[in-house]
């Protein structure tokens, strides 16, 4: 079976565009936009296909853009584990809790899923150089692919926010970055005016759709791995909003494509101090009111102005879910709590899903007999300061056997 054709099209003015063409919101209303497929090109389209490939992003190539094979730039990313938490579980007072485990991924976060996709349409474009503004993982993910594609990178950070582990990340692979002095919006707004100045310049920060269609591989994985069960409810953290709308847009094209029978609820987790989309949701409203000067321990998402906030509303309403906040203390706790039950350790962003899934469990919104995915979407050791900052310290002890078990009373 072929891949199918598709196009770009505006989600708020419905204007089509082609996909030769370099742009990332709609020229004519500056809306967002979505790579459009005509599914009757896979109609008859049989998950079989997939069985005998690795589980990765391009597995299910069907379903993503068409690329020339030789403008594919890839790490095998994709394929990471669906951890089982019944230690976890318990502990919330759920009986059917996974964990997807993004920081598995070739750079440490779900990211890279998105990466392999939108460099590789960097390649197919002819694009010399890339760039994107980033609170860590994407500048850590962008870095890599295109050293790997031989592309010149440059990366917008907010000044002293981004955890080491992630700068470190794109220093190594040579990338131009500039810290800004300001936040991670104000970076976003820049690279973008950037990017459509200067056409030689391809932004790859969410905003641009074809990330998107990498992310959503998430969701046709989750089926997988969960042999075509749905689960009930997915739970992640939400910055700048691309992945919560990748990810039901990938459950939707595999029901319409009759390959799963159910859609799961979509809940968005965000942090207190940088918690806009939560806060339309909570109080009804249709539009977001920006933070202009975001918080939170967990930096990830210190993201007052979402860029994609209309596709995740449009997903947690249509998937009839829910959105939840949660304190950085939350956070943190729940960070120490799945690391120390289940052995993952996690960003502080990535566990902001736990907190949200225990503020939701206790206050009766979600029942503790569904099948409920966590997705952890960055690996810990991009940011072990936070750790050492707020864990106990190991106890030091001279080197000898009396004094050690003194110290641990053995
Ligand atoms: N979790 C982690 C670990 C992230 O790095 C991000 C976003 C998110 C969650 C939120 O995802 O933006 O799709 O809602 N990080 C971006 C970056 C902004 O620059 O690395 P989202």
């Amino acid at each position: 079976m072929n891949n199918m054709k598709h196009h770009l099209e505006c989600m708020a003015c419905g204007a089509k565009y082609k996909p030769e063409e370099v742009l990332y919101v709609c020229r004519k209303c500056r809306g967002l936009l979505d790579v459009r497929y005509d599914y009757r090109e896979v109609s008859g389209l049989r998950s079989d296909v997939w069985a005998d490939r690795p589980l990765s992003v391009w597995r299910y190539r069907e379903l993503l853009p068409e690329f020339k094979p030789s403008s594919i730039v890839s790490f095998g990313e994709g394929g990471t584990g669906l951890h089982r938490c019944s230690r976890l579980a318990n502990s919330l007072g759920v009986r059917n809790l996974y964990l997807k485990n993004e920081g598995e991924n070739p750079t440490g976060s779900f990211k890279d899923r998105g990466m392999t996709v939108g460099v590789s349409k960097a390649v197919e474009l002819n694009a010399h150089m890339v760039a994107c503004a980033s609170t860590g993982n994407t500048s850590a993910s962008l870095a890599a692919y295109a050293a790997k594609a031989g592309l010149q990178c440059v990366i917008l950070i907010p000044s002293g926010e981004v955890a080491f582990g992630k700068l470190a990340q794109a220093v190594i692979c040579g990338a131009k970055i500039v810290q800004i002095r300001g936040n991670f919006d104000e970076a976003l707004k820049i690279v973008l005016q950037l990017s459509e100045l200067n056409s030689k310049l391809y932004l790859l920060n969410s905003v641009n759709p074809y990330r998107l269609e990498g992310q959503k591989t998430l969701g046709y994985e989750v089926c997988e791995q969960l042999n075509y069960r749905v689960p009930d409810r997915i739970v992640l953290p939400v910055g700048n909003a691309g992945n919560i709308s990748a990810i039901w847009k990938g459950f939707v094209e595999l029901h319409r494509l009759e390959l799963i029978r159910s859609l799961p609820r979509m809940v968005g987790v965000q942090a207190e101090g940088a918690a806009p989309i939560a806060r339309a949701f909570k109080s009804g409203r249709s539009e977001i009111e920006p933070v202009v000067n975001p918080k939170t321990a967990a930096t990830a998402i210190r993201i007052g102005s979402p860029i994609n906030w209309r596709k995740a509303l449009t997903a947690v309403v249509e998937s009839e879910g829910l959105m939840e906040i949660v304190s950085d203390e939350e956070i943190l706790q729940a960070q120490k709590l799945l690391a120390s039950l289940e052995g993952l350790f996690v960003e502080p962003a990535s566990a902001s899903s736990i907190a949200g899934l225990r503020k939701l469990v206790e206050g009766g919104f979600v029942d503790r007999d569904e099948e409920i995915v966590c997705v952890a979407t960055g690996h810990g050791l991009k940011d072990p300061d936070i750790v050492m900052k707020v864990c106990e310290k190991p106890v030091e002890a001279d080197p000898n056997l009396e004094s050690i078990r003194n110290v641990l009373k053995i």
